[in-house]
């Protein structure tokens, strides 16, 4: 039998098929009460969109632990093989609005939220293992480029160019971008990575800086850009299809969880910055240690309270987890639980989604959605330090104090960088068909472009490897003088 219909106040309702009104032809009286709440409740039901990473697809899953890592991190999370922590998953891509064509090429995010008995821990990645710049001053702007132009309401290839062409620390990230990395067909078949250095630490104190990777047992796969055009124009959500339709079926997809370690001294001798958001770690000085596999295997059953409202944040950390010098995630700390209070509310850490599956106890007081109890067993303990029994701090899970120095200032990020022997290395070990489309897919995407820019921009391919800038400026049809003149 079907449950009554009710008000939001819970009183049953006589009709919800005719308006109340005064005769058959109206008007509406005012006292239709029902009709004034349906109104008013369809005029709420959005909230602001992320202001990155709007169009998103989630699932929620298990990571199983496979490996002993414990005498790296004393996280509970990782204290025995076989243990089995439940997640949820929200995989995006970057530019585009929640309506946007799922199959676009763009960086493609990889959220994680591990709801540990020690509070959540959000891993919030890319499929990336770099990132377009490594000063979090320059966030903003870039994001900037993505987005539509103030005046044309358009995607601006010039400014996309101008930036990047202006932005050398960005080569590693356009490499990837354009490379068949760029367009998955599906959430399935990429790999996620949490791309910044975060660190572990044990119960002896001791730290190691740490590299995520989680590669698919689905496979890797790609779209071609004219692939692509033919898939948006069957359908826009593909993503969405892909994953939800695999997990509905039983399908579940999988993906090897591993991390690269490196003790916390090391980090003064490598020849590179190992904090530095645009670098990968060499996997022969740093080898992939397996740690675990990922499944997801359950879809949600409602994508807004459950996707939409899903606030992950990499200020989440659990003890035996930490994070690291690098500048970009130090902004990031900040930056999601900030988006979070302005797109969801004061409590959003409550909401069922979001909600830690351990006791919760902390004297954060009024604002919006208090609708929860902190459980401290005494309602005159809401201030601390108190005599009434209140929730105390505990020592034992204090981070070990990390050694830093330096003068304070506004240290140039571009100085004594090397910004072309990565990307360089990874253009040489693509095949020459993979070589080919990059190049295809980067003077396609570069073509609208003023030449100047794409001179600009064409100098970085080159001095990453020769052939990347000739095999450019040939699909451009830049000439020898185009390029001499920008010498
Ligand atoms: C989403 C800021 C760099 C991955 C977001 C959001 C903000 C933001 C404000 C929206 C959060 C929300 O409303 O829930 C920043 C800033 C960055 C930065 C300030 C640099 C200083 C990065 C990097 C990565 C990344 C380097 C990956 C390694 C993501 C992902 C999401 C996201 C995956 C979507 C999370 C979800 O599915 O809800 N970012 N971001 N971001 N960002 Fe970043």
């Amino acid at each position: 039998m079907s449950k009554t219909l009710t008000t939001t106040a819970g009183a049953p309702v006589a009709d919800n098929q005719n308006s109340l009104t005064a005769g058959p032809r109206g008007p509406v009286l005012m006292q239709d009460w029902q009709l004034l709440e349906k109104l008013a409740h369809q005029n709420r039901e959005r909230i602001p969109e992320r202001v990155v990473h709007a169009k998103g697809w989630g699932a929620y899953g298990t990571l199983t632990v496979t490996h002993d890592l414990t005498r790296y991190t004393r996280a509970k999370i990782f204290a025995a093989v076989g243990k089995k922590t439940e997640m949820i998953a929200r995989f995006s891509t970057v530019a585009g609005e929640q309506g946007a064509a799922d199959a676009e090429r763009d960086v493609r995010g990889f959220a994680l939220k591990l709801y540990t008995e020690e509070g959540n821990w959000d891993l919030v990645g890319n499929n990336t293992p770099v990132f377009f710049v490594r000063d979090p001053l320059k966030f903003p702007d870039f994001i900037h480029t993505q987005k539509r132009h103030p005046r044309t309401n358009m995607r601006s290839p010039t400014a996309m160019w101008d930036f990047w062409s202006l932005s050398p620390e960005s080569l590693h990230q356009v490499t990837i971008l354009f490379s068949d990395r760029g367009l998955p067909p599906g959430p399935r078949h990429m790999n996620g990575y949490g791309s910044h250095t975060y660190s572990f630490w044990n119960e002896a104190g001791e730290r190691h800086w740490v590299k995520f990777h989680f590669k698919t047992r689905q496979g890797h796969k790609f779209l071609t850009n004219a692939e692509a055009e033919t898939v948006v124009g069957r359908s826009r959500e593909t993503y969405q299809e892909d994953l939800f339709g695999s997990i509905e079926k039983g399908d579940f997809p999988q993906w090897d969880v591993f991390v690269q370690l490196m003790p916390e001294l090391d980090a003064d001798r490598t020849p590179y910055n190992p904090f530095d958001l645009t670098k990968v770690w060499p996997h022969g000085d740093y080898p992939l240690h397996p740690l675990g596999v990922m499944e997801l295997n359950r879809n949600p059953d409602n994508y807004f309270a459950e996707i939409e409202q899903a606030a992950f944040s990499p200020s989440n950390a659990v003890p035996g987890i930490g994070f690291s010098p690098d500048k970009m995630l130090q902004a990031r700390v900040f930056s999601y639980a900030d988006a979070h209070r302005h797109r969801l509310g004061t409590h959003y850490e409550a909401l069922p989604v979001n909600r830690p599956r351990c006791p919760v106890h902390h004297y954060h007081k009024d604002g919006a959605m208090r609708f929860f109890q902190n459980d401290s067993g005494n309602p005159d303990a809401y201030y601390e330090p108190n005599s009434m029994g209140g929730p105390v701090q505990d020592p034992s899970v204090a981070e070990p104090p990390l050694r830093i120095t330096g003068d304070a200032d506004r240290w140039n990020h571009r100085e004594g960088n090397d910004d072309y022997t990565q990307p360089g290395n990874l253009f040489r070990l693509m095949t020459p068909e993979q070589q080919g489309r990059l190049m295809d897919n980067l003077a396609a995407a570069m073509g609208p472009v003023p030449t100047a820019i794409q001179v600009r921009q064409v100098r970085h391919f080159h001095l990453a490897d020769p052939a990347y800038g000739a095999g450019v400026a040939q699909r451009l049809g830049l000439s020898s003088a185009d390029l001499a003149a920008a010498e």
